[in-house]
């Protein structure tokens, strides 16, 4: 357990330290660990958000400090993706990256890496030579596994859960990714290997969106229970669940969440929000290419979210958490994808420029009717 004496002197943190210490010493750190969600659900899951580049360029900003009351999980949400960290092949930029393990440690938070493998932000000049040609398979395994060895080496024994693969599958087929085209399938279970030779005790999960899809279901499971009869460690799955006001139905995640778990895979909430404007067709679907033209129609709460809406979305978020706490013994971890409705990228997907309110925390940083009802759940 971090010495809260050191996270309360932490640069970073001492404003919270000056006004926390005049409690006095014992009571302030219980204070912070009694406090907010993390407390409210400490003998369910643990709580976690994603950390937007923004929180961390300010590093002992407002936004951190609330993150620290609240959770005790914690993602990157950009800043841990290839693209991020090493722009360019000879160019690692670890900055931010060290600050989120600076920030996690001293407020001894559980840190998940996200994502290793993945179709989308990293270079093209991971995949292709000068003139624009695929790299022969031998090659990209080589690439995959430098870079696991380097950000999963340099962070061994902190970051205690890596996302290895992302989002590899569209429904229940396979995602025709670089990383598929030039090695095949079994990029899968390199991706997991090489996690597990960087670090043998990380949790390693596949993460995906749309896991309640049947046919995405079926196809992860199949693929997960052959990496494992092949002696693969794949810990558990990661069900981002971006999801809307209007669905998926509790019942078709609580199918989901016992799937996964009967077969035999820890289930992780990784990226959790709730839609609350009108729905394009094919919600649920996270995939970061799809991208809608504005119109103002769909863009109904420029100026506020009415209190008919807020309560639709405080009932929405209990319902979800009630099933979460049903299933606690089979889930690990409840991450929000963002804390407060301004930072949320669901104001930009699938239309760029709307007004989304999908978060606990409004954009004064202030606890919506929907975390006073988590609180409440707790009691
Ligand atoms: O860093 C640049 C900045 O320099 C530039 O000025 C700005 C203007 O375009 O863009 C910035 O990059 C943006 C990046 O977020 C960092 O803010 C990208 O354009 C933007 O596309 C990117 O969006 C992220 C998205 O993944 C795309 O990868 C979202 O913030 C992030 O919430 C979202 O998260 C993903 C998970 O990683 C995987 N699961 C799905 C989820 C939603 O797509």
């Amino acid at each position: 357990m971090m010495d809260r004496r050191k996270f309360l002197t932490n640069s970073g943190m001492l404003a919270l330290s000056t006004c926390l210490t005049s409690c006095g010493g014992n009571s302030v750190a219980s204070l912070i660990e009694n406090t907010g969600l993390k407390a409210a659900f400490k003998d369910k899951f643990s709580v976690g958000t994603a950390i937007s580049t923004k929180s961390l360029s300010e590093y002992g900003s407002k936004q951190l400090k609330l993150i620290a009351q609240e959770f005790n999980a914690i993602t990157a949400e950009n800043d841990f993706k290839w693209e991020m960290l090493r722009p360019s092949p000879n160019h690692w930029h670890w900055d931010l990256a060290d600050k989120f393990v600076e920030f996690g440690l001293n407020n001894n938070m559980q840190m998940v890496g996200h994502a290793l493998v993945w179709h989308s932000q990293i270079p093209e000049s991971v995949f292709f030579n000068q003139k624009k040609q695929l790299l022969p398979r031998t090659q990209l395994l080589t690439m995959m596994e430098e870079h696991t060895n380097t950000v999963v080496g340099r962070y061994r024994g902190k970051i205690q859960v890596w996302d290895v693969v992302n989002e590899a599958f569209k429904q229940g087929n396979w995602r025709k990714s670089h990383w598929y085209n030039g090695i095949g399938e079994d990029y899968f279970e390199h991706a997991f290997r090489f996690a597990e030779a960087a670090d043998p005790k990380a949790q390693l999960i596949y993460n995906d969106y749309g896991m309640d899809d049947p046919s995405k279901q079926q196809r992860v499971i199949e693929v997960i229970n052959n990496c494992k009869r092949k002696g693969v460690k794949i810990d558990g799955i990661g069900m981002q669940s971006h999801l809307h006001l209007d669905g998926p139905s509790i019942n078709e995640i609580e199918r989901s969440i016992l799937a996964y778990a009967n077969a035999g895979l820890r289930v992780n909430i990784t990226e959790l929000e709730i839609d609350v404007l009108p729905k394009i067709e094919d919600y649920g679907n996270a995939d970061i290419g799809n991208k809608y033209a504005y119109r103002k129609e769909l863009d109904p709460y420029k100026k506020a979210l009415p209190l008919a809406m807020e309560q639709k979305l405080a009932q929405r978020y209990e319902d979800v958490f009630k099933l979460y706490v049903k299933h606690s013994d089979k889930i690990d971890r409840v991450t929000l994808w963002g804390t407060s409705d301004d930072e949320s990228w669901k104001n930009d997907f699938p239309i760029k420029g709307r007004t989304n309110y999908p978060l606990l925390f409004d954009r004064n940083q202030q606890p919506k009717l929907a975390h006073r009802r988590l609180k409440k759940l707790s009691l």
